[in-house]
Order: C-alpha cells, then sequence, then structure tokens
C-alpha cells in the first residue's frame, strides 16, 4: 500500500508569485498580502496532479511533497 504524500509550504520561503493558488486553488490560497497559505496537507488521487504542479511552478521552491 502507498503511503500518502504530504504536501507542504514553507512560508518562510514564499515571496507571493502566486502561481501555486492560481494554478491549484483547491489546495492554496491567497493570505491579505499574496502568500500562499496551504488548504489540503494530503492530497486526494485526484488532488496529485495538482499538487505536483504546484510544487514544480514555485520559483521559489517553497512547496514540496514528501512521504
Ligand atoms: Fe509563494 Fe511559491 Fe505560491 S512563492 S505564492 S508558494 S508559487
Amino acid at each position: 500500500m502507498t503511503q500518502p504524500l504530504k504536501l507542504k509550504l514553507d512560508a518562510s520561503m514564499c515571496q507571493g508569485h502566486g502561481r501555486c493558488y492560481s494554478l491549484a486553488p483547491e489546495l492554496f490560497e491567497p493570505d491579505d498580502i499574496g502568500h500562499a497559505v496551504l488548504k489540503v496537507s494530503e492530497p486526494s488521487a485526484e488532488q496529485m496532479a495538482a499538487a505536483g504542479l504546484a510544487e514544480r511552478s514555485c520559483p521559489e521552491r517553497a512547496i514540496t511533497l514528501e512521504r
């Protein structure tokens, strides 16, 4: 059985580029100043593609998928 991957956001690395909540609004939302807030820490199978896209799309590498 495969372990669910954990979606993580390092808020100290986020510079507010906004790609994550534009590309994956079901997983991230902006705060008052446009920095990302994580909405889902254990993405479902259906959300995994969006989670991977967000991970690859953050220029600051603030988003990671980990076991
Ligand atoms: Fe921040 Fe990266 Fe999203 S810099 S707003 S976590 S795309």
